[in-house]
């Protein structure tokens, strides 16, 4: 494999100059690698700062012009909803995911209606925003239940789909949810509805600020470990993904990204399917206090990203995805 042979070979000659270093760049990221995460929030007129997030903050519906502009404007391709829904609203079934003016949904429709295609939109389906225990499914005795949790996740992903939601992006990690949520959505006619599976969604902890953003952290009573992956595991990831290409998956996401490329790496290798990484809540904070610290500089927010489509991500989710101008070179 080696090319040559010093000093006919110098290696440092194709970098001396910026001009070249980019004709030879093997990877780049634009705007369209990305998709942006919105926090939501009830009320009017409000922009409300994540104390554990710097930079980013819950929008009122009323509100979301301003930072949908902006991600129209760099070319963002999609946008990912999460709502922050007041403990009043919820219960132990998550029964608030299937009231049709629940905030998501309300969010869909104000989005559709004043921006149609120019932005796709991607919803979680997963209930932890709605239950008082703050589980992506129903409890029962300590444990989450796989197939009574799958009935309550179609429900939520035809009303979703219906609102007009583009990606239907279950992160909930029952088993053979994929292809009951595809059966159901062909079934309803709703044959275009994009399914983008969290299929390797890793027992974390880099999902705090994420978790009180969103108000389930409190909530949460216990960790997710018999749901979400044990994250010493590789060959887990690649059946977890071959189950749901099989089942009907359109694409698939890696999560959370940074500690995670090797699995992404894999998964593109094997399977040649869209591979979509999250840069998870964790990540993003910690890499911003750094930088706000000045214990790194800004340029390695680049550099991260990078290394998401150095592994083969096809896209990337990320909480700097507004701010790609002061980012990207
Ligand atoms: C909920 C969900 C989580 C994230 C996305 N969807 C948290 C969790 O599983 O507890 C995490 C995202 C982030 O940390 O940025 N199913």
């Amino acid at each position: 494999m080696i090319t040559g042979k010093y000093p006919n070979l110098r290696l440092r000659r194709s970098r001396k100059n910026s001009w070249s270093r980019r004709l030879l760049a093997e990877n780049n990221l634009s705007a369209s690698d990305f998709i942006l995460p919105i926090f939501l929030m009830e009320g009017k007129n409000k922009i409300q700062p994540i104390k554990s997030m710097p930079n980013v903050n819950r929008y009122s519906i009323n509100k979301l012009g301003i930072i949908l502009d902006r991600a129209i404007k760099s070319k963002i391709p999609m946008v990912a909803l999460f709502p922050y829904t007041s403990t009043k609203l919820k219960d132990s079934l998550g029964s608030e995911a299937l009231n049709e003016n629940n905030l998501v949904c309300r969010a869909i429709r104000y989005i559709k209606e004043r921006y149609k295609d120019k932005i796709g939109i991607m919803c979680d389906v997963a209930l932890d925003p709605y239950t008082v225990h703050g589980h992506d499914g129903i409890l029962r005795s300590g444990y989450v239940l796989n197939d009574e949790t799958i009935e309550i996740l179609i429900n939520q992903s035809l009303l979703q789909a219906q609102m007009g939601c583009d990606v239907l992006a279950p992160s909930d990690m029952m088993d053979g949810r994929i292809g009951r949520i595809r059966k159901a959505l062909d079934k309803e006619n709703l044959k275009n509805v994009q399914l983008l599976s969290y299929a390797v969604k890793y027992a974390s902890n880099f999902y705090g600020p994420f978790r009180d953003a969103v108000g389930s952290k409190i909530a949460l009573k216990g960790d997710k470990k018999t749901y979400q992956m044990d994250f010493r595991n590789i060959d887990e990831a690649i059946r977890e993904v071959a189950l749901d290409v099989k089942e009907g998956a359109d694409m698939v996401m890696v999560k959370p990204g940074l500690p995670y490329i090797d699995i992404i790496k894999s998964i593109k290798s094997k399977f040649k399917v869209p591979v979509f990484a999250y840069q998870v809540s964790g990540e993003y904070s910690m890499l911003s206090n750094a930088i706000n610290k000045k214990i790194i500089g800004k340029e390695a927010i680049y550099e991260n990203l990078m290394s998401f489509k150095r592994a083969g991500a096809n896209a990337i989710i990320s909480y700097y995805a507004d701010r790609l101008n002061e980012i990207l070179p």
